[in-house]
């Protein structure tokens, strides 16, 4: 999703120069051709594949690039905020404190998570199942890369990065009822079988990460894939009906920009509805 980031794909892994890569970029990527950040990327990436769950993350140093890019995402993701963001994620961000001075560490989110809404955050290193995001849900827990996306294009990323999980999935997490909603997709997904874990990923994706709310007479953003990107939060994408089975039925296109969004009532009713929905899904999963 903006959902599985974390360890390599299973599979056989190219070798270059006698060494496994970890990171595998597409070739319409665009640091596809610059040796210097797939480097970086094997680095982050190792630091991740080294982390022992339930420790301290390790600090990354970030460079003056990276610490470059960072800010100039954030100063365009502040332009964007005030006008399209609902309410309690505005209030959900101040919180977290985030600024354009310095990249944010995933063990300090994880602190301010913890004291919040008891959730932590954990490194992973690249593409993770869907299964696995949840499961780690179940655990409380959110895994976040750690790497920053190519500087060459600041406000595009084919991929989620420490943007995405910090600005979008960290501040939404705050919220201890949206990080308590969280934890019970990954308990239906335990166990759950293939068809019930589209569904979940489904719901997931047009509400935790692509949820829209009406709010003050406005459509304003909820999800971690809008609230991270300045780029989502300019367009006007069609509105479908509030029905979370439509959504669970509808196919989502994580590659692009979003065509069509699903638009709640209002949060309350997003969150509501989406509670009531994971506990008969849950009731349906345990009686199969
Ligand atoms: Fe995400």
């Amino acid at each position: 999703m903006h959902l599985p980031k974390a360890t390599p794909p299973p599979g056989p892994s190219p070798v270059r120069e006698g060494r496994l890569d970890l990171v595998q970029l597409d070739a319409d990527h665009p640091g596809f051709r610059d040796p210097l950040y797939r480097a970086r990327r094997e680095e982050i990436a190792r630091l991740a594949l080294a982390y022992e769950s339930g420790t301290s993350v390790p600090l990354v140093e970030y460079t003056r690039e990276e610490r470059e890019t960072w800010a100039a995402i954030w100063h365009a993701l502040r332009a964007a905020h005030p006008a399209h963001l609902c309410r309690r994620v505005r209030e959900a961000l101040e919180r977290l404190g985030l600024n354009g001075e310095s990249v944010p560490q995933l063990e300090h989110l994880s602190a301010r998570l913890e004291a919040e809404s008891g959730m932590r955050v954990e490194p992973v290193a690249g593409l993770v199942s869907a299964r696995a995001f949840f499961e780690a849900l179940r655990r409380g827990v959110l895994f976040s890369t750690q790497y920053l996306r190519h500087p060459s294009q600041p406000l595009y990323t084919p991929e989620p990065d420490l943007v995405h999980e910090a600005v979008g999935h960290a501040a939404s997490l705050l919220d201890p009822q949206v990080a308590a909603l969280n934890r019970a997709f990954g308990e239906v997904a335990h166990g759950a079988d293939e068809a019930r874990m589209l569904r979940l990923e489904r719901i997931y994706w047009w509400t935790m990460e692509f949820g829209l709310v009406r709010e003050g007479g406005e459509v304003l953003a909820f999800g971690a894939g809008l609230i991270s990107s300045a780029g989502e939060l300019a367009r006007c994408p069609a509105h479908l009906p509030w029905d979370l089975e439509s959504m669970a039925g509808r196919e989502y296109d994580p590659t692009g920009y979003q065509e069509a969004l699903f638009v709640a009532p209002s949060l309350e009713r997003l969150l509501g509805d989406l509670g009531s929905w994971l506990v008969r899904e849950g009731e349906l999963s345990r009686a199969s």
